[in-house]
């Protein structure tokens, strides 16, 4: 039973981190004349409305993005999507992951998206009519096995799960390993929370024995309110493209900014 929606956390700094970096990579590997395959094992509704009960009632976003988004010049391509989804949505509106790749990819490039709620699957097969972009309401890890070694050979995963089941964090160095056995060249983006506890670093000392090579960055914020478990956000990248560690440090060096002890809003 599937009760996670993102829409109360859309834009949070959890958010920043992932979709800035995201927004990056897509820039960095369109810059070559090939075509790429994008494909999202957990796309939930694909454009979020920040204006929304849901989203108000948490707060998140007002400590996140609101906050963030003026630390990223006008020129990042996460700020680009930004104002892009602004002109189109609405002044309220946010992209969730899946925008932000229908945005940074191009017509010769392919896009999956896979999304399991179905009132989250029903809201992203409405948005993506006019992306261009192959929806599934199934599980996102069959999806991704199914589809790989995909055409266009070159590409991205995005993996960002909600951790709502209770064997994810075991499962999902499985996952990975799978997927990157049958499409050794992909791009894959897992994204994970910081939690209290840190149920994240049994996962971690699994997925980094079987991707010596891969990349892992994190960053730390303050609970965005009394009793929230959540104290930061990571990201491990395999086969990471060339200036991507420089470039999420600079994401961290941003958000620390924000949570400078004595800093308002
Ligand atoms: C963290 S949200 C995704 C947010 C999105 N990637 C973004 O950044 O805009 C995780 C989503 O995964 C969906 N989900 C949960 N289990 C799934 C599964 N096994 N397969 C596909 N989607 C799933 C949830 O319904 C939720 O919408």
């Amino acid at each position: 039973m599937l009760s996670y929606q993102h829409l109360y956390h859309a834009g949070n700094l959890a958010d920043v981190q992932k979709h800035a970096a995201l927004a990056w990579v897509l820039d960095y590997l369109t810059q070559k004349d090939k075509p790429l395959t994008y494909i999202e094992t957990h796309a939930g509704r694909g454009v979020y409305d920040l204006g929304a009960d849901e989203a108000v009632k948490t707060g998140e976003a007002a400590a996140g993005i609101a906050l963030a988004e003026a630390l990223f010049p006008p020129d990042h391509p996460y700020r680009q999507r930004l104002d892009e989804v602004r002109a189109t949505y609405g002044p309220m509106a946010y992209p969730g992951s899946p925008l932000i790749a229908a945005l940074g990819l191009r017509e010769t490039d392919t896009i999956h998206l896979a999304e399991l709620h179905p009132q989250e699957f029903a809201h992203l097969r409405a948005a993506a009519r006019d992306w261009g972009a192959n929806v599934y309401q199934r599980d996102g890890f069959d999806l991704a096995l199914a589809l790989t070694p995909p055409t266009p050979r070159r590409g991205l995963m995005l993996i960002d799960p909600s951790y709502e089941v209770k064997g994810d964090y075991e499962a999902i160095p499985r996952h990975l390993s799978a997927i990157h056995r049958k499409w050794n060249v992909g791009v894959l983006i897992l994204w994970y929370p910081i939690l209290k506890g840190a149920p994240h670093l049994a996962m971690l000392k699994v997925l980094e024995t079987a991707f010596p090579e891969s990349l892992r960055h994190e960053v730390r914020f303050p609970p965005v309110r009394d009793g929230h478990r959540m104290e930061g956000s990571g990201l491990f990248v395999v086969n990471p493209p060339y200036g991507l560690e420089a470039e999420l440090s600079a994401t961290a060096d941003r958000l620390a900014q924000l949570c400078k002890p004595g800093r308002t809003a």
